[in-house]
């Protein structure tokens, strides 16, 4: 469990199913991510099931909102394709209750499971990606101290066109450096 003041991030459970299934079903949420087949809940369970085998390469968290005495799940944060020889992984967040955007709840999530990658999974690098109009999510990557790497020209079909793909990294010195 990696806790904030705004957030804690936790290991995801079986009863996440519906949640995943809401918020990744949801067009406005999936306009911003890799997602664009219909998320079905056989799906859904098969890759909750495969969480144990793929544990050493791939560490989902949920994102749980803190508010007063409770707290309520409103996306998933992770760190994945961690890659042991090159001490690298690959970050990816989505938070699916839309009314929890643009709150600060990305910028504190984002900087716990980097420092968890930094200084408990020993990693060198961590690298990321967004859709070229996914202005809230390059601003957040920019804030927690991602530097951009450069843009691949239309590489993403969304929506009938193709849109760039920016490119991010942050290496765990310049982390500790922040
Ligand atoms: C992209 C995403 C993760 C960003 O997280 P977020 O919580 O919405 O972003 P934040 O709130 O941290 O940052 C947005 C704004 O909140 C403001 N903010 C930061 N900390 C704050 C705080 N403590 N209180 C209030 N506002 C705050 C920031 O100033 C920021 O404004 P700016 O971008 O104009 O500078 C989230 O919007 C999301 O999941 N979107 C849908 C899926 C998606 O795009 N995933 C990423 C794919 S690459």
């Amino acid at each position: 469990m990696l806790k904030g003041k705004m957030v804690f991030l936790r290991p995801v459970k079986r009863s996440d199913l519906q949640n995943f299934l809401k918020w990744f079903n949801d067009p406005e949420v999936i306009q911003y991510v890799g997602l664009y087949l219909p998320m079905t809940e056989m799906a859904e369970e098969k890759w909750i099931e495969g969480l144990a085998e793929r544990a050493r390469s791939d560490t989902p968290f949920v994102i749980e909102a803190i508010e007063g005495e409770t707290t309520r799940p409103i996306g998933n944060i992770g760190l994945h394709q961690i890659n042991n020889k090159d001490r690298s992984a690959t970050f990816g967040i989505a938070i699916g209750e839309k009314d929890y955007w643009s709150r600060g709840y990305g910028t504190e999530a984002a900087r716990l499971i980097i420092n968890y990658g930094f200084e408990q999974l020993n990693l060198h690098r961590i690298s990321s990606s967004a859709l070229s109009f996914n202005e809230r999510s390059i601003r957040m990557h920019l804030r927690v101290g991602f530097k951009e790497e450069g843009h691949q020209r239309e590489a993403i079909f969304k929506n009938g066109r193709y849109y760039d793909h920016a490119g991010f990294g942050i290496l765990k010195d310049e982390w500790k450096g922040l």
